[in-house]
């Protein structure tokens, strides 16, 4: 097995966002807070917090407002201070510093597989971790999702896709894993359905991580439109070699879907000491009225 070390992280946050608009147009979902902090933030944090050194992010031309979120400004930093606030200037300085931060523009948005082969000279030689820009992971126990992917690409030495098991009422809305063998949390892929409407092969969806080998990219290359008319990640796993799924540990919220990012600003405010009280005396009122 060829394995090693796994040193750079994708976030794919090139999409439309159609699913939240009107909130998405000239705004990328990615930057919609979890109270007062974006999505985004949570995801490189992630990638920081598994060991990874490169964090390259996909963006479109309208998605710029990424790019300031991570830049360095000393000017609004001295300003910040000036008025009194070090504790948000010492915020902003830590988020320019948090990463090597490179961007990658994907020109039209014709998915994910697409989005992924557009960072092709980026990544180079070298496996790497998808975090889904609007997919939220959180394990407070232990590692977190990325990490655990990563361990199982050292284990297994393929590439490794992040999947939980979901409500059978809802296997329509991913991709989903016909499996072989099953060890524990590790699951062997010998198939998969991208969005099936019925039969599906199992409740084992995939949610939002991915742990990739550098052939990935030829393989996406003769990849063709596929559901939705876009190019899916999901058609050029199938054309792998040998894939692993890892069932992870974590709870996972969908921030470019309503409810799910509802349920996330519910719980994320729920876990903060500045706002716990307050929200959870807040929905108590609201238990009486409905
Ligand atoms: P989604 O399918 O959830 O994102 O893709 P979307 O296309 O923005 O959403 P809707 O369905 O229109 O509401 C998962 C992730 O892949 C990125 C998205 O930004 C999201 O983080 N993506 C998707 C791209 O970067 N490029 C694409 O062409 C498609």
């Amino acid at each position: 097995m060829n394995i090693k070390k796994v040193r750079k992280a994708v976030i794919p946050a090139a999409g439309l966002g159609t699913r939240f608009l009107p909130a998405t147009k000239g705004m990328a979902k990615e930057m919609l807070p979890i109270v007062d902090k974006p999505t985004i933030l949570y995801q490189v944090e992630e990638a920081v917090n598994a060991g990874i050194e490169e964090v390259i992010i996909i963006i479109s031309k309208e998605k710029k407002a990424i790019i300031d979120f991570f830049a360095k400004d000393e000017e609004y930093e001295r300003y910040l201070i000036s008025k009194g606030h070090k504790d948000f200037a010492d915020v902003i300085k830590n988020i320019s510093e948090l990463a090597k931060i490179t961007y990658v523009y994907q020109d039209e948005q014709k998915g994910l597989g697409h989005a992924i082969l557009c960072t092709k000279e980026a990544v180079g030689d070298e496996p790497f971790v998808v975090i889904l820009g609007d997919d939220l992971i959180i394990n407070k126990n232990g590692d977190n999702v990325s990490k655990q992917l990563i361990d199982a690409y050292y284990k297994m030495g393929t590439s490794i896709l992040g999947v939980q098991e979901v409500d059978a009422s809802l296997t329509y809305k991913y991709g989903i894993v016909k499996p072989g063998i099953i060890d524990g949390r590790y699951i062997e892929v010998i198939g998969m359905v991208e969005k099936p409407k019925d039969n599906p092969p199992s409740r084992y969806a995939a949610l939002g991580r991915y742990l990739l080998t550098p052939d990935i990219f030829d393989k996406l290359k003769v990849t063709t439109y596929g559901a939705g008319g876009e190019i899916q990640l999901t058609d050029a796993l199938t054309k792998l070699d040998k894939l692993w799924a890892y069932n992870f540990i974590g709870s996972r919220y969908d921030i470019g879907d309503k409810f799910g990012y509802v349920k996330a600003i519910i719980d994320f405010s729920l876990d903060r000491d500045d706002i716990k009280d307050l929200v959870y005396e807040h929905i108590k009122t609201k238990n009486k009225i409905y």
